[in-house]
């Protein structure tokens, strides 16, 4: 049996066919455009995900037996907002997870709604790049749009409803809609009420592993499946990564080093920050997760590498950074390149270099741009620390941890050892698993876990490194206070 786990990212889809001992048989990659409309938004087409997706099928079962397709996890980029009119027609292109222009929304629900009952409702607080502010956003700027809405979905559940016709969705991406008792894994009334919707356009809810529903015979038609074919409800992109790289159950973490930048604590009990700067959220596992996301963090390496130096050539312009040149970089780099969400949630925070001189390299800049991301990822993991959980290791995911010198670099600015796993595919691979589960090749995500993830390398951190980058984490943790009333200001 063959099982295919879906990784619908911001920059592209992934494919993944995995067989039954949870080998990987073939990947597809099939990209995708994404817009900014405006400085700080981010758009895309739902209908260039589904083509994606169903160019990629058709590319990732060639030469494979395709009626030996069992099911299907899709992993998705979370929090965007995808509207469908009574024709289950898309309204308007989906507002994605680091859009930046629900400020006002944001203040709105945080300051006048008030934090405490957003937490007391849904474990969080609002963020602008979560759902609720993005309906109120629509109610306000296009209530033509807003008045025509029957089905409200994420971006992961677009693609499931094309593939079997259930409008559904499971806890842990449901968790950042703003919308979700997590708690109680329902949809608060008080919240949907806020945002001017009703429980009817809401999609039904799962648990990640369960069976949504099996393909349209269209659909497996077309693309030469079966109708039996299982879809499972799946999961947020970072359960599943935590899924794919084993994060299940009490107390592991996962850092995704993706176009986002995430630090993943599982749980088996719910569990809030009561500072709410990480997000209390439904596992895919059936359990619930802590987790801090910054805006971007892979994607500073490539804005940088592609668009100020004109190369794609990553690990050439890494090669320069020696060894001495560790923990010892005079600039600084804020990743602030779409605002940032965890832990200042600052829709008005900006990228920049601070500290140069006449003899910073280009190396310098590229250092710092991996440091600050490193440094970021590092607030995120003290607020975890300051709530008194203890995070002996993480496991390490996303493109950027492909990286040799990235993975030190985190390692030591973090003090803890970095494991990577062999599928180093998360979300797709944890999708994959889900479906797994959902077709009864395992009976829990635990035991398809431990059926399945292996480690394949361990980044140690280095006493004397980890003691200079102490030193500079700090200068960094500096930075962000006392530039907050200018980035206020100039925006
Ligand atoms: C998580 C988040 C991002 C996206 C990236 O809260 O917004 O990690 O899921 O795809």
């Amino acid at each position: 049996m063959y099982y295919i786990g879906i990784d619908l990212g911001t920059s592209a889809v992934k494919l993944l066919l995995v067989d039954g001992e949870g080998a990987i048989r073939n990947e597809v990659t099939k990209e995708y455009p994404l817009s900014f409309p405006q400085p700080g938004w981010a758009e895309q087409e739902p209908g260039d995900w589904w083509r994606a997706c169903t160019e990629g099928l058709g590319e990732l079962l060639r030469g494979f037996d395709a009626s030996a397709v069992a099911g299907i996890g899709c992993g998705g980029q979370m929090h965007g907002l995808v509207a469908l009119d009574r024709n289950d027609r898309v309204i308007r292109p989906a507002i994605l997870w680091n859009d930046g222009r629900t400020g006002e929304e944001v203040e709105y629900l945080n300051g006048v709604i008030g934090r405490e009952k957003l937490s007391a409702l849904t474990a969080n607080i609002a963020f602008a790049g979560f759902t609720a502010p993005k309906l109120l956003w629509l109610r306000k700027h296009e209530p033509e749009n807003f008045e025509r809405i029957e089905k409200i979905m994420l971006p992961k559940d677009y693609i499931n409803f094309m593939l079997t016709g259930v409008h559904c969705c499971d806890y842990s991406d449901a968790s950042g809609m703003l919308l979700l008792d997590v708690q109680h894994k329902c949809w608060s009334r008080e919240m949907l009420e806020l945002c001017g919707v009703t429980e009817k356009q809401m999609p039904k809810l799962f648990e990640s592993y369960e069976v949504v529903g099996t393909l349209k015979p269209d659909v497996a038609s077309s693309l030469g499946l079966s109708e039996a074919v299982r879809v499972v409800a799946g999961a947020g992109d970072n359960a599943a990564a935590a899924v794919g790289t084993g994060v299940v159950g009490e107390g592991g973490c996962n850092l995704s080093l993706g176009t986002s930048g995430t630090l993943f604590i599982s749980s088996k009990r719910f569990r809030v920050d009561p500072n709410n700067a990480l997000h209390a959220f439904a596992h895919a596992d059936g359990g619930y997760h802590l987790m801090g996301c910054m805006l971007s963090a892979a994607s500073c390496n490539k804005w940088f590498c592609e668009q100020i130096l004109h190369t794609a050539d990553y690990s050439g312009e890494q090669e320069p950074i020696t060894e001495e040149k560790l923990g010892r970089n005079r600039v600084f780099f804020l990743p602030y390149l779409m605002g940032e969400r965890s832990p200042i949630n600052d829709v008005n925070a900006r990228g920049c270099f601070v500290g140069m001189t006449m003899d910073t390299s280009r190396a310098d800049l590229t250092q710092a741009v991996l440091e600050g991301v490193a440094f970021a990822i590092r607030d995120s993991l003290e607020v975890a620390r300051s709530l008194g959980l203890s995070i002996p290791r993480s496991k390490l995911c996303g493109g950027g941890a492909k990286s040799p010198l990235w993975r030190r670099i985190l390692a030591n600015v973090l003090g803890i050892p970095l494991d990577m796993v062999k599928t180093e595919q998360g979300p797709g691979y944890g999708g994959a698993m889900l479906a797994m589960v959902g077709c009864g090749r395992f009976e829990t995500v635990q035991q398809a876990v431990d059926a399945l993830v292996e480690l394949s390398d361990t980044t140690e951190p280095e006493p004397e490194l980890t003691a200079r980058y102490e030193a500079r984490y700090q200068s960094f943790h500096k930075l962000y206070p006392s530039l907050k009333s200018f980035f206020q200001e100039a925006n």
